[in-house]
Parts: C-alpha cells; sequence; structure tokens
C-alpha cells in the first residue's frame, strides 16, 4: 500500500519558523519519523512539499493513481486552497487533513478549512506527532475497508 504525504506552503521552513507555534523538528525529521513508522506498518509512502497550489496539484494527478490515501498538511491554502481541494476530490481518495498547530484557537481566517469538508478526518494541534496519529488511522481505516 502506497500513501501520499503533501505538503503545503512555508512547511519546507519548518525548524525555524515561528517555533513556539510550529515547533522545532524539521519537515525531514517529521518525514523520518514517519518513514520508521510506514515501515513498521508495512507501508510505502510518497512525499512532497510545495510552495505553489499548482504543483501541489500535478503530483496529486500524477501520484494518486498509485497511491490508497492522502495525508496532507495544506498550510496556509488550507483556508482558500479550492483548486487544491478539487484536485483531492478527484484523486477518489481518503484524505487526512493535519495541523501542527490548533487551527479552531488561533485568528479567526484561520479556523474555516476548505479542505476538511472533503476529509474523512482532521488531526489539528498535535504537532509532529499529528502526523504518526494520520498515518496509523489511515493505514487501519484502509485495512479495514478492505477487509471489514
Ligand atoms: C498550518 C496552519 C495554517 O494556518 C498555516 O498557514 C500553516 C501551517 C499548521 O500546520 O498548523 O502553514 O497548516
Amino acid at each position: 500500500m502506497k500513501l501520499l504525504v503533501v505538503q503545503g506552503p512555508n512547511l519546507n521552513l519548518l525548524g525555524r519558523r515561528d517555533p513556539s507555534v510550529y515547533g522545532t523538528m524539521t519537515l525531514e525529521a517529521i518525514h523520518e519519523r514517519l518513514r520508521d513508522r510506514a515501515r513498521h506498518l508495512g507501508v510505502e509512502l510518497a512525499f512532497f512539499q510545495s510552495n505553489l497550489e499548482g504543483a501541489l496539484i500535478d503530483f496529486l494527478q500524477r501520484d494518486a493513481p498509485q497511491a490508497a490515501g492522502v495525508i496532507i498538511n495544506p498550510g496556509a491554502l488550507t483556508h482558500y486552497g479550492l483548486s487544491l481541494r478539487e484536485a483531492l476530490v478527484d484523486t477518489g481518495l481518503p484524505v487526512v487533513e493535519v495541523h501542527l498547530s490548533n487551527i479552531h484557537a488561533r485568528e479567526a481566517w484561520r479556523q474555516r478549512s476548505v479542505v476538511a469538508p472533503i476529509a474523512v478526518a482532521q488531526v489539528s494541534g498535535m504537532g509532529w506527532r499529528g502526523y504518526l496519529a494520520a498515518l496509523d488511522f489511515l493505514v487501519d481505516r484502509i485495512k479495514e475497508e478492505a477487509a471489514p
């Protein structure tokens, strides 16, 4: 089973971007933890980060046909990225939305997600651990749907 891990704008700066909100772990360190966990679960991950909405969409269009699910932190596109949302719908795959910070406890503009209504779940406020929670949940859900 292959899952896509998609990271939106500015997440390449994790580690030095507002560490009091987003933590001190770099994106690569988070991906390393995910790789370890995926190995343990026996699943394959494909990672992609971009600061461009179109590049995220191109990646989804290209790689989704070989994948079973998507874990995505859309960054600020969460709040207005309708093309990204439509690309996620078009994958036909279960999507788990992840946020390092608790977007519901922040500015009003962050509290609305255009992705949440098309996601099977949202993880918000668990820091880097949220990605591992999303991975565990998504793998479990996909396996359960395949063999209830
Ligand atoms: C974020 C929250 C968004 O509001 C913000 O624009 C980000 C990161 C998070 O992981 O908490 O870039 O998605």
